[in-house]
């Protein structure tokens, strides 16, 4: 992972004891109600509603589906609906239930009211899958005991929960499995450079660091319209400010940020070379993902969803049936001349 800010993954298992303070960071930064929560305007409107509509019912809110590129607030949201709701939430991943007995485990251990959280739900395998239906749908547990034709099923009673899970993946999720979030399924879009500045004062005031309006602006546009980078920047913005005794202007926060290969886009180093391959190896494309994952030795899933997301937002990259192209703005940018093709 070459990529210059931490994702998902990074912060639970890779770098422990480096991820216990920034996750220790993160949870101080992290909204908890909806008066805090900036951006995603039409998505607070939507979940107002729902957990309005189930508090007035007595009943725990429909399930609900979050899905978009890492670190605009998936997580975030599936936590302030808990605390909104005033309850519990118990937190798990895909990857982390490997077997039926894992989610059945999970399942049985939750109270009445309980969100149950999944992240990273494309990563579950299908027979777990099978066991989730029923639960998402009747709130029954249908457990297998013994096996060949003595084999029967009992069915458990689980308390009334809600699911929310969350994906980068939506795709991959099996229709069957989508149509079950009948509490709404939404798509978390990237954050205006105004919102991303007001998230940055907010953790900064948080965190007791002074910040004015230019370097909130300037850690903002190379944000990749994305909170989770924004808080990053503007920890590494301090520690850069600090180590030189110098204060946080927006020209220490461009030269903090440039040493971090981060470009007045916002773009990094593995953005600007997934450009670069396409442009000069591949003369701008069509080029298979895999290809270009390959010739950089890097993941094809890091960069499906990290990279490609923010590259498409900007208008330098497109996906087209027969793979990825640059635009003659990605050539502008990367300092290409902009051949007569495009
Ligand atoms: N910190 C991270 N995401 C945020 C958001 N959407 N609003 C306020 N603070 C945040």
């Amino acid at each position: 992972m070459s990529s210059t800010h931490p994702t998902d993954s990074e912060n639970t298992e890779e770098i422990k004891g480096l991820n216990q303070e920034f996750s220790f960071l993160d949870q101080t930064l992290r909204p908890s109600r909806f008066n805090e929560y900036i951006g995603q305007e039409t998505i607070k409107k939507n979940l107002k509603i729902l957990l309005q509509a189930a508090q007035e019912r007595s009943h725990p809110p429909e399930h609900i589906l979050f899905y978009g590129p890492p670190g605009l607030g998936k997580t975030t949201l599936a936590h302030l609906i808990a605390n909104e709701m005033g309850c519990q939430v118990k937190s798990t991943s895909g990857p982390a239930i490997e077997k039926v007995g894992d989610l059945a485990s999970v399942l049985t251990n939750l109270a009445p009211g309980d969100v149950l959280f999944i992240d990273e739900i494309h990563r579950l395998n299908k027979m777990i899958e099978e066991v989730l239906y029923p639960a998402m749908e009747s709130g029954v547990l249908d457990i297998i005991i013994g096996k060949g034709p003595s084999a029967r099923t009992i069915q458990l009673d689980l308390p009334p929960f809600t699911l929310i899970a969350a994906t980068t993946r939506v795709a991959l999720l099996s229709s069957p499995l989508r149509s079950r979030f009948s509490g709404g399924t939404f798509r978390l879009e990237f954050y205006t450079t105004e919102e991303i500045e007001k998230i940055v004062k907010r953790s900064a005031d948080i965190l007791g660091i002074a910040l004015s309006d230019g370097a909130a602006h300037e850690i903002a546009r190379r944000s990749r319209a994305t909170p989770r980078t924004a808080n990053y920047l503007l920890k590494r913005a301090r520690d850069f400010a600090q180590v030189n005794k110098g204060d946080l202007s927006p020209q220490y926060v461009a030269q903090a940020l440039g040493l971090l290969e981060i470009d007045e886009l916002g773009l990094t180093a593995l953005d600007r070379k997934i450009l670069e391959v396409i442009i000069e190896k591949f003369n701008g494309g069509p080029v298979g993902l895999s290809t270009i994952a390959a010739a950089l030795s890097e993941e094809v899933a890091t960069v499906e969803e990290v990279n490609e997301p923010y590259l498409m937002q900007l208008g330098l990259l497109e996906r087209t049936p027969r793979g990825r192209v640059a635009t003659p703005r990605a050539y502008e940018h990367m300092g290409f001349d902009i051949p007569e093709t495009q």
